[in-house]
């Protein structure tokens, strides 16, 4: 390729997966697969690589990191970045509003917006081009995190609209999403390391790593609630949120303008009743005034502005007895210590367990049997013990140790040197672990047995028609109809009936068959070796390609791979010197599953190629997206809406009627699934 094709493939792919990111992150609106959208970075990497004069510093590839920074530059803000003065009480918010009043003599609005529990962030752009993204630091001069702030997909990297002024900077607060943090916790466990207490200091931490590409596989997220600059689009806060939301920022759907403070109240009601439903935490509500010059007039105290305050909802904390301290055996071994409490209600629902995270942690609450602790449910999720209340222990009472067996197999606990979890060697034959190995194989990220299911894998190992992983594809109809169990839940006191009947049967032996398609990469996770996610595993399939090829693979090789740690390479090599788990690769192997690298994974035909398809509705056999995937694979394209550039219309159940209205209009075929399947055999 020459040099003026690969630029015009360069600007083409940027903006494709510029528009995909946006649709993802802040739309919310995924238009293609994972796999596709790797495979566009990928390609845009390769050129990049293939011509490094084309590579932009702004390019959507910088999204992945990479760039290691030995020490954050500190850089003086050009707005200085001021904090807010805090109210706990409507009396306090009423003050605040009488004193606005008194100062303004006319009608005006507030803005209502939601208060992040994350970290402040500037970023600046010029020309449409993000330049700098810069944290709070001492309000005049912060850290310049631009190279991690980067790797946000929900900030836009470049600005493609015509009215932006030629310089601004937003203002927003970073965040960790509770799924993101639950599972870097999860990872942190598994690994023996020190978990984060919550999501804002997760996402602090995750800001300050020297080496962005670990940033970014933190997914961070980020709300913008502010901009500033010279030119602005409008006098007014409100109407340029709604702007800044145009130009491709993602502002919060919780914003309101309000006249009156009754409204104002109503919307702290709301939003202190949704609060435990938001999917990140938020410790308020900040309330500003709408106009700018308004808050000009108001002005600044020493410290804060006095046009906008922050309503802070109080950390809820309860003290109940603890009742006994229990001991969770997880998928890899790693054992977890938990609270059992006397139930008691917590920021609006009933508490009787608590997480008390690993041995280090519950070592330093220092417990004693008949404690009475304190619980806390603030802006986190997971209820936790935050302190013992002293005056309550008794004389004598014994402190609670750490067991020292398997709760589940009595096999001696161990703990590698420098970790704070203890595990169950005993990883083939203690009970969760065969269980929770087997619920990861199936698992949607993994081999994606989804009719199977908890409840139903759990049947199977109890009625033994199931000990490992390789067994499950030695499953015969005889071996499982007619199994059932009644499974019931003591806490909600409901009970459900499992059981295998001739559909449920079938569906099950069918979804077990079909795995035997998944790529490689997908199996490697799916083994569940202790320390490999799914970006690893991934990682490794490509390199090595074949599964022979990584079992042979030395120690000194594997940790002279890029990002493959010392504990990773240790796990591997255990994983495959242990002969069951040979026995297991065996029978996979001779199962039928994909050990290899498939060579021509993304496209498996051109029967599509050069159509476009619209694809709208609910679909029997698919999902919405897997028939996309399904198009793509077979060399067609997607659009999201119907015009004259459209092949065909593909309908499920339910599809728009506009869309239908629009195809009949313009004589666009409509066609279903099925049809769709006949075009690709
Ligand atoms: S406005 C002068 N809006 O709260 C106005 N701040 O104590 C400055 N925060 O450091 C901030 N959500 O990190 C504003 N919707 C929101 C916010 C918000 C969270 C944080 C921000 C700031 C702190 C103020």
């Amino acid at each position: 390729m020459d040099l003026s094709k690969a630029k015009a493939k360069v600007e083409e792919l940027t903006r494709l997966i510029n528009d995909y990111n946006y649709q993802y992150y802040v739309l919310a609106q995924p238009q293609i697969s994972d796999y596709d959208f790797d495979m566009l970075l990928e390609e845009l990497i390769s050129l990049e690589k293939q011509f490094p004069e084309l590579l932009d510093k702004n390019s959507p590839s910088q999204r992945v990191g990479g760039q290691v920074t030995k020490k954050f530059s500190v850089v003086t803000h050009k707005y200085p970045m001021l904090s807010l003065g805090n109210t706990y009480s409507r009396e306090e918010l009423d003050e605040f509003d009488q004193r606005i009043r008194k100062s303004l003599h006319t009608d005006f609005d507030y803005v209502c917006e939601l208060k992040f529990d994350g970290v402040a962030i500037g970023i600046s752009y010029i020309n449409g081009e993000m330049v700098r993204a810069v944290t709070r630091g001492d309000g005049v001069q912060g850290d310049d995190v631009t190279t991690n702030i980067k790797t946000i997909r929900s900030i836009p990297l470049k600005i493609n609209h015509p009215d932006i002024p030629s310089e601004f900077e937003v203002r927003g607060e970073v965040y960790m999403p509770h799924s993101s943090f639950l599972q870097l916790n999860k990872e942190k466990q598994e690994r023996g390391e020190i978990l984060f207490a919550n999501p804002r200091n997760a996402a602090a931490g995750s800001l300050k790593l020297q080496d962005s590409s670990i940033t970014a596989k933190r997914n961070l997220d980020c709300f913008i609630y502010g901009i500033l600059g010279d030119d602005l689009p409008h006098n007014n806060h409100f109407d340029n949120l709604q702007t800044l939301k145009k130009w491709g920022f993602k502002v919060s759907s919780f914003t309101r303008k309000y006249s009156s403070l009754a409204d104002v109240f109503g919307f702290i009601e709301v939003c202190q009743r949704q609060r435990h439903e938001l999917p990140y935490d938020i410790d308020g509500v900040v309330i500003k005034v709408n106009s700018y010059s308004d808050q000009e007039q108001l002005g600044y105290t020493s410290k804060f502005p006095r046009w906008a305050i922050s309503y802070k909802f109080k950390a809820e904390r309860v003290s109940t007895t603890l009742e006994n301290v229990t001991y969770q055996v997880g998928r890899t071994g790693a054992i977890t210590p938990v609270a059992n409490l006397k139930p008691v209600q917590v920021a609006g629902s009933t508490v009787k367990r608590a997480s008390l995270y690993n041995a280090g942690k519950m070592d330093e609450l220092d417990l004693h049997a008949g404690d009475v602790v304190f619980v806390e449910k603030g802006g986190d999720i997971i209820p936790k013990v935050v302190g013992v209340d002293f005056s309550h222990r008794k004389t004598g009472a014994q402190k609670i140790e750490f067991i020292s067996r398997c709760p589940e197999c009595d096999t001696p606990l161990v703990k590698n040197e420098g970790e704070a979890i203890f595990y169950c060697p005993n990883s083939n034959h203690c009970p969760p672990q065969i269980r929770g190995k087997i619920e990861h194989f199936i698992d949607r990220r993994a081999m994606k047995i989804e009719s199977l299911g908890q409840g139903r894998t759990e049947l199977l190992i109890q009625t033994q028609r199931i000990k490992n992983i390789a067994d499950l594809y030695d499953l015969k109809y005889n071996d499982i109809i007619g199994l059932e169990k009644t499974i019931t839940d003591v806490e909600n006191n409901t009970s459900r009936v499992i059981s295998f009947r001739e559909k449920t049967a079938n569906n099950i032996l069918k979804a077990i068959d079909d795995s035997r398609k998944m790529p490689f990469e997908k199996v490697l996770y799916a083994l569940g070796i202790r320390h490999l996610g799914e970006t690893m595993a991934k990682k490794l399939a490509r390199h090595f390609k074949t599964i022979d090829a990584l079992m042979a693979a030395q120690y000194e090789v594997l940790v002279g791979i890029h990002e493959v740690g010392e504990k990773l390479a240790q796990s591997i090599i255990d994983y495959f010197s242990d002969k069951e788990n040979q026995q297991i690769i065996s029978r996979l192997k001779a199962a039928g599953l994909q050990f290899e690298l498939e060579q021509q994974a993304h496209t498996l035909t051109q029967a599509l190629s050069g159509k476009t398809f619209v694809v709208s509705g609910v679909f029997s056999k698919y999902s919405r997206q897997e028939i996309k995937d399904l198009i793509e694979k077979h060399g067609g394209k997607i659009s999201g809406s119907v015009s004259s550039k459209t092949s065909m219309l593909v309908a499920g159940d339910k599809m728009g009627p506009e869309k239908r209205k629009k195809a009949d209009e313009l004589n666009i075929p409509i066609i279903d699934e099925k049809e769709l399947e006949e075009m690709i055999q």
